[in-house]
């Protein structure tokens, strides 16, 4: 069933977040790598296919409903950060805020009764917990350890192991 014209241009808005949030993720990769700190650099590219992955979650809905897809222009990322602890800052930050664009999406998509949705939503729903999860965990560990050099070296050699799934 062909979504309604609301449903549809909720489905788009959030691919094209999921578009910049690969963005944000890839030029925070960047910034890593200006530091000097290929793992976290690493682990934010392989967050950064993560999210266009759920972009193209949102394109095949849309497209195997015959609905629209408007990929649109990804507005200006962010590609500069105080330290490795404000980009984890901010990357967990924006997860909370995803996760909550998602509960609205789940919202919308259970008021209009629509069920496809809801159904492709709930992965989404399970997956924000993760996404939250992931990024909390290295933030936790960038709160401990303070200005210790060392201890962000340690870091950056174990999430640098990260690979794609
Ligand atoms: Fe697709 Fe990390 O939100």
């Amino acid at each position: 069933m062909v979504p309604n014209k609301k449903m549809e241009a909720l489905l788009n808005k959030q691919m094209n977040a999921e578009f910049y949030n690969s963005h944000l993720y890839q030029a925070m990769a960047g910034w890593f790598e200006s530091q000097n700190l290929p793992g976290f650099a690493g682990w934010l590219e392989v967050q950064a296919e993560e999210e266009r992955k759920h972009a193209l979650k949102f394109y095949s809905h849309l497209k195997e409903r015959r609905g629209a897809i408007l990929v649109g222009p990804v507005p200006a990322v962010p590609t500069k950060y105080k330290s490795a602890l404000d980009a984890f800052q901010a990357a967990y930050d924006h997860e909370v805020h995803v996760s909550q664009e998602i509960n609205k999406l789940m919202d919308a998509a259970l008021a209009d009764k629509d069920y496809a949705m809801a159904k492709m939503l709930d992965w989404f729903i399970t997956e924000q917990v993760e996404e939250e999860a992931s990024t909390d965990a290295i933030l936790q560990q960038l709160k401990m350890i303070g200005n210790s050099l060392g201890s962000l070296m340690y870091i950056d050699r174990h999430v640098g192991k990260r690979k794609a799934a």
